[in-house]
């Protein structure tokens, strides 16, 4: 079999350099080891796939170089995916500020993409293993559980290492090492932090309670809801907090973010000067966690027991509280992949490998990752598109 384009992963990213490249009149073939194209698209969004983020600008990545993502994003903007979308009469609305949800389901998603991929010519074949890949005369030669396969481009869209159960593999990983690629480590990003010992004892029994905070780490910081699980801490700030969270960095957390705290406390001893503080800081966060601050961490007395100085140091401390997490949760409910395939090696405006000419590396398998929000399918959207012009 003999194609101009074999992209190896009908996930995001793998899909959209298909449609892009099978519109220019290449001869495209996709294939995924997977049962079903777009798993991942389908899984997203709580199944109404989150599927752009209108507010999109590069310092929404993490990257190695974050100058990597600018090239591909300022020639595929959201508006360019969203008016896919409504040339396929897909319902959405806006959900926080900029992100983009389906109203019905991620479902059509994907079908437009296939619909898409079908129209432009390309071929998306599912349940195909890709054994191996060698450089020959003239591009490439793979085995796959289909045969023989024979193209002059390979994109390699085989995404991140999240989720196994969907089909995840480091297949791309391997590839680009095969190339003389550099891989910068993996770890999971947009996941749950997990606490252990005395950390998660303090928190025991508060499993569901939300409220919002603004998580502090590696020099970023998110305001939105915090969550607590049974095993640790969960909810948007947390998940967007944990892509520049590792073992040995402090995790700090705004327990009252907006609010001068000791302000807020003063005029709680102003008002109910009898009242116990547990009371009065039940008034600005969930009672039960206002309870277990008390009963663990701070002083439980009358309001009118406290001096402005200890108030004052309370407020700072809540502004500014010291969360000791022990891990994540792991690539089983990570939402994305932090590092992979070296940008420093990659062409920024085409998506081409610099070690091996017709190798090009698109989506999450590529060092750029985003934040939480629809950000990671838009480097999927416009990556593919910036490959699908290329090859
Ligand atoms: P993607 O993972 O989509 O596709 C890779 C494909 O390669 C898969 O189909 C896989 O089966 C295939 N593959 C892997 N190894 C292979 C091999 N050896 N041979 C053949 N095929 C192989 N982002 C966002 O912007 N908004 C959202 O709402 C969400 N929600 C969300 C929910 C959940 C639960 C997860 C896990 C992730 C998200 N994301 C998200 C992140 C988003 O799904 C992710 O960043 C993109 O799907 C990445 O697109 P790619 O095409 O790079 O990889």
């Amino acid at each position: 079999m003999e194609y101009d384009v074999l992209v190896i992963g009908a996930g995001a990213a793998g899909l959209m350099t298909a449609i892009v490249a099978g519109r220019r009149g290449r001869r495209v073939l996709v294939l995924d080891h997977a049962n079903k194209a777009g798993k991942k698209i389908l899984m997203s969004g709580g199944g109404r796939c989150n599927f752009t983020n209108t507010n999109t600008t590069p310092a929404n990545f993490l990257s190695a170089n974050p100058h990597f993502c600018k090239s591909a994003l300022a020639r595929y903007t959201p508006w360019d995916f969203i008016a896919m979308v409504d040339r396929h009469r897909i319902a959405w609305h806006e959900k926080s500020p900029g992100q983009l949800f389906c109203d019905e389901s991620s479902k059509l998603i994907v079908r437009m993409l296939l619909a898409e991929g079908a129209d432009a010519g390309a071929r998306v074949e599912t349940g195909v293993a890709v054994h191996r890949l060698r450089a020959v005369d003239g591009g490439f030669a793979v085995e796959t559980a289909l045969g023989a396969v024979r193209a002059a481009s390979v994109v390699v869209a085989t995404g991140g290492l999240s989720i196994p159960s969907l089909g995840a593999t480091g297949f791309g990983y391997e590839i680009a090492r095969q190339f003389g690629h550099t891989v910068l480590p993996v770890r999971a990003g947009l996941v749950p932090l997990t606490l252990s010992g005395k950390h998660q004892a303090r928190f025991e029994g508060l499993s569901g309670l939300s409220l919002p905070v603004e998580a502090r780490a590696g020099g970023a910081s998110f305001r939105d809801a915090m969550l607590v699980t049974h095993r640790g801490l969960s909810g948007p700030a947390i998940l967007q907090v944990s892509s520049y969270w590792e073992p040995g960095v402090d995790l700090h957390l705004d327990l009252l973010p907006g609010l001068d705290a000791a302000a807020a406390l003063r005029q709680g001893r102003a008002e109910r000067p009898a009242a116990e503080l547990k009371t009065v800081l039940a008034g600005l966060l969930p009672r039960r966690l206002a309870e277990r601050l008390c009963e663990v961490w701070l002083p439980n007395r009358p309001m009118r027991q406290f001096r402005d100085a200890e108030l004052s140091d309370m407020g700072a401390r809540l502004a500014d509280w010291p969360v000791t997490a022990s891990g994540t949760e792991g690539y089983r409910t990570a939402e994305v992949t932090l590092g992979g395939v070296d940008t420093d090696e990659v062409s920024s405006s085409t998506l081409m490998s610099r070690r091996q000419p017709g190798l090009f590396f698109v989506g999450e398998v590529l060092d750029v990752t985003g934040h939480l929000g629809g950000y990671n399918f838009q480097w999927a959207w416009a990556s593919g598109n910036a490959a699908g012009q290329a090859v």
